[in-house]
């Protein structure tokens, strides 16, 4: 199936120098480099250690330190920095986060990736460019990856020489160090914005979704329907998740899984678990899988799984299929036919001797729609498409695409232009909400929101044979191989 230019690797990269001076050629850059370092050290070899000090203390003593080396020197011109920004960027270094503190701080950022000591790339605008930054070596790195990591109760070792968390604003983070990391340490940060993305801002602020594609999405969740949103790395299928997620009713109980806690629901009642990586012993893991267990003993009316993965694939199809509908979840692939492929992958990772047939015959009546999004060239988010998972024919599923978005135009800077398009109403479900089935019939037109499949049901429903109407004129329900060709 052909992808709209959806971008996972190689993205466009341009260098773009920020903040302080921008040394033009590398004997300038080594100059400040090591004006830099040696300012550095010169400040750690004065820190008078022989005492504990609190964080206040250490800023005083740092702060004394620079005071008394700018009463006796001038900075060399060649820095191209001011007296305070000097002291800002040795105040960083010395005692925050180096380089990092300016890209956490800035809203445009969304992720952070350091390579070695040398580079940092950032995202801004869905675009990947070099920030310009650089911490001072490798050994300044580490210290700050160990801070960082301090703050909040891990660390990396030789032992464990990569780690997962999350930070204090949220932000989750990832590090791998020697020697799994072979150029120097490796960071990489998800930053999330402080109040997470709503379905308003996907449609008004980032043009990726459309108002009728959204009410769609709202009476599906409050219909209970198990949902997956589709993508590749960072496309935005947690932002979608929570944001549809929000969607479900405020008297219902969710619980939430997820590797490190990213989603921010509003709703009173949520019960968040977060998995825990083993210990320098390798023991004490706790797995997604473990806890979507766990979760089905917690009298839950929702599971909110942050990212399906592995072997938790098949006890959240049997959940979905024993009553515990309305489950959502991302699941990382590049079309839904890819999506359901990967979750039969997954299932067959859970190690039961489950055979493929039933395994199938499981996912189409558990999984009601796919939600795809796409990253593209522009730097742009949009979902590209939401697909029906209707049955199983012959080892097949029959999907039929609800919303599918159409490139019109590509403009000389890369720009995407489309339209999501209705492709065919939903054809598995209905709702008894008559407001609701209106909206369904503003979308889709009149008589689609007919079907006769009933929601509290869905699980018999599915195996049942696809409602007598007929798909909207022009498309017909395909099979996942007719799709994916
Ligand atoms: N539609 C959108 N338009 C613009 N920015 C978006 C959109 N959706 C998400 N983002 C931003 O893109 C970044 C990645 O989003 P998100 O974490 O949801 O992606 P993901 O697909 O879950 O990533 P991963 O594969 O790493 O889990 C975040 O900073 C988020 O705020
Ligand atoms: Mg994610």
């Amino acid at each position: 199936m052909p992808q709209p230019d959806v971008i996972t690797k190689g993205q466009r990269i341009e260098e773009v120098p920020v903040g302080g001076a921008v040394a033009t050629d590398d004997r300038t850059r080594e100059r400040i480099l090591r004006f830099k370092k040696d300012f550095h050290q010169r400040i750690l070899d004065q820190i008078d250690r022989r005492q504990s000090l609190n964080k206040y203390e250490l800023k005083a003593q740092v702060e004394a330190i620079t005071e008394k080396i700018f009463s006796r020197e001038e900075l060399p011109p060649f820095l191209g920095l001011s007296k305070d920004e000097f002291k800002k960027e040795t105040f960083d270094n010395v005692l925050g986060f180096g380089p990092l503190e300016d890209l956490l701080g800035d809203t445009d950022v969304d992720d952070i990736m350091v390579v070695g000591h040398e580079k940092i790339f950032v995202e801004r605008s869905g675009k990947l460019v070099l920030s310009g930054k650089a911490f001072l070596d490798d050994q300044h790195l580490r210290t700050v990856i160990d801070r960082m990591l301090r703050i909040i109760g891990k660390s990396v070792n030789d032992l464990s020489p990569y780690a997962d968390g999350r930070l204090e604003d949220g932000s989750r983070i990832n590090v791998v160090v020697q020697p799994l990391a072979v150029d120097g340490p490796q960071m990489t940060i998800r930053k999330f914005p402080e109040t997470p993305l709503t379905v308003d801002d996907l449609i008004k602020r980032y043009d990726s979704m459309t108002q009728d594609m959204a009410d769609f999405l709202k009476i599906a969740v409050r219909n209970r329907m198990n949902i997956l949103v589709s993508g590749g790395s960072g496309t935005g299928k947690t932002t979608l998740l929570n944001a549809l997620s929000n969607y479900i009713p405020e008297d219902e109980r969710i619980v939430t899984i997820e590797d490190t806690a990213e989603l921010k629901l509003k709703q009173p009642h949520v019960a968040r678990m977060e998995t825990r990586q083993p210990n320098f012993e390798g023991k004490g893991v706790v797995t997604i899988r473990d806890l979507v267990r766990n979760a089905l003993r917690m009298r839950p009316d929702r599971i909110v799984v942050g990212e399906t993965r592995g072997g938790e694939a098949i006890d959240m199809l049997q959940a979905m299929n024993t009553g515990h509908d309305g489950s959502l979840t991302t699941i990382h692939a590049n079309s839904a036919e890819d999506g359901l492929l990967r979750l039969e992958t997954m299932c067959t990772m859970a190690g039961l001797d489950i055979p493929l047939s039933s395994i199938r015959k499981q996912i189409a009546a558990a999984v009601d729609f796919i939600i795809q999004i796409g990253r593209f060239g522009d730097g742009t988010r949009k979902v590209i498409g939401v697909t029906e998972v209707l049955d199983m024919k012959a080892d097949e599923y029959v999907i039929q695409d609800v919303f599918k978005f159409e490139r019109e135009v590509i403009l000389k800077d890369g720009t995407i232009k489309g339209k999501i398009k209705v492709v065919a109403p939903p054809l598995r479900f209905n709702s008894y909400v008559q407001s609701e089935r209106d909206t369904l019939e503003r979308i889709f037109g009149k008589g689609s929101s007919s079907a006769k499949a009933k929601p509290a049901a869905k699980a018999a429903a599915k195996s049942a044979k696809p409602p007598a109407k007929p798909p909207a004129k022009g498309s017909k329900p395909k099979s996942s191989k007719e799709a994916a060709n």
